[in-house]
């Protein structure tokens, strides 16, 4: 089945909605290429003695269609920085921008928008609905969006089906999925609308090297042929090097920031963090 055959009964009245008008909030401008930052970034779990600092003091920028990997040791806090960034959970205190907007400033509406504008997320426990079969979560934001997707985003999204291999279990919910094929619905769903920018948890965790690479592949291009800005968490070395950048987390906090880096350099640096602890 073709992803077109679906769409005309899956979906009710296309109602566009409009974002509201940030542009008079925004400290950065499009024009500078900053997609997402966050300043003295502090994330804080319980209080008193069983008190957890997550993030401490983070300050960072994530440009333009550049591809950035997260690395650090299990708990040094990189899901929680992604989820904020993403909007998806408050600060404890900090600034959180994306796309130049303060968003601790935004409502929950106002934020729910913007979020399903400008960001995709695979999550690192996929977070699949479901009732909804492969090709209903794939579709999921254009349906929250209350919008069909384009000739052009329909082809697209076609193509994605085709390139993470779930053309034959379009119609299956996702207690019917291996993991592996559950993170590739999440993916695609992430990849789906083309957002400016993609937070991906981990993505390759739990597919096969062949798999992984592909994944890896359509990140890149995204960043590459799209301009998308995509921020991966991975654990793995080898899906680090495909990254632009790479940022080292340890307890909450940014250790280096680096370029591009060999597998084997990364591996090195991982270690010599973990040697530390
Ligand atoms: N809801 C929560 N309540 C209390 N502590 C939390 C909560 N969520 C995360 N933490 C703590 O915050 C720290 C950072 O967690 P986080 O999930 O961001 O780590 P991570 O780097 O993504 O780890 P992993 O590689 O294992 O996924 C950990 O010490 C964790 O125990
Ligand atoms: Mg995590």
């Amino acid at each position: 089945m073709r992803v077109s055959d679906r769409f005309d009964s899956a979906f009710s009245a296309v109602s566009w909605g409009r974002l509201p008008n940030f542009g008079c909030m925004a400290s950065h401008t499009p024009a500078d290429g900053v997609v997402a930052d966050v300043s003295d970034l502090v994330k804080r779990y319980g209080a008193g003695a069983t008190a957890v600092t997550a993030l401490d003091e983070i300050t960072l920028e994530l440009r333009r269609g550049e591809f950035t990997a997260i690395m650090g040791p299990s708990g040094s806090g990189k899901s929680t920085l992604m989820h904020i960034m993403a909007g998806l959970d408050a600060a404890s205190s900090g600034t959180v921008r994306l796309g130049g907007v303060d968003i601790t400033a935004l409502d929950d509406g106002d934020l729910t928008e913007l979020r399903r504008r400008r960001v995709g997320f695979v999550f690192q426990s996929f977070n699949l609905l479901p009732i909804l079969d492969v090709l209903g979560n794939v579709l999921l934001p254009f349906e929250l969006d209350g919008r069909k997707p384009s000739a052009e985003e329909r082809a697209w999204i076609d193509r994605l089906i085709d390139q993470l291999g779930l053309r034959n279990r379009l119609d299956h919910r996702p207690s019917q999925l291996s993991g592996g094929q559950q993170q590739r619905v999440a993916i695609a769903r992430a990849l789906a609308t083309r957002p400016e920018i993609v937070f991906a948890d981990e993505p390759t965790g739990n597919l096969d090297s062949r798999t992984g690479r592909e994944v890896l592949g359509l990140l890149s291009d995204a960043s590459r042929q799209h301009g998308q800005s995509i921020a991966m968490v991975t654990h793995d070395p080898v899906a680090a090097s495909f990254a632009d950048r790479i940022l080292f987390l340890a307890d909450g906090r940014i250790v280096r920031d680096s370029g591009r880096l060999q597998p084997e350099e990364i591996a090195t640096f991982m270690l010599s963090i973990e040697a530390q602890r």
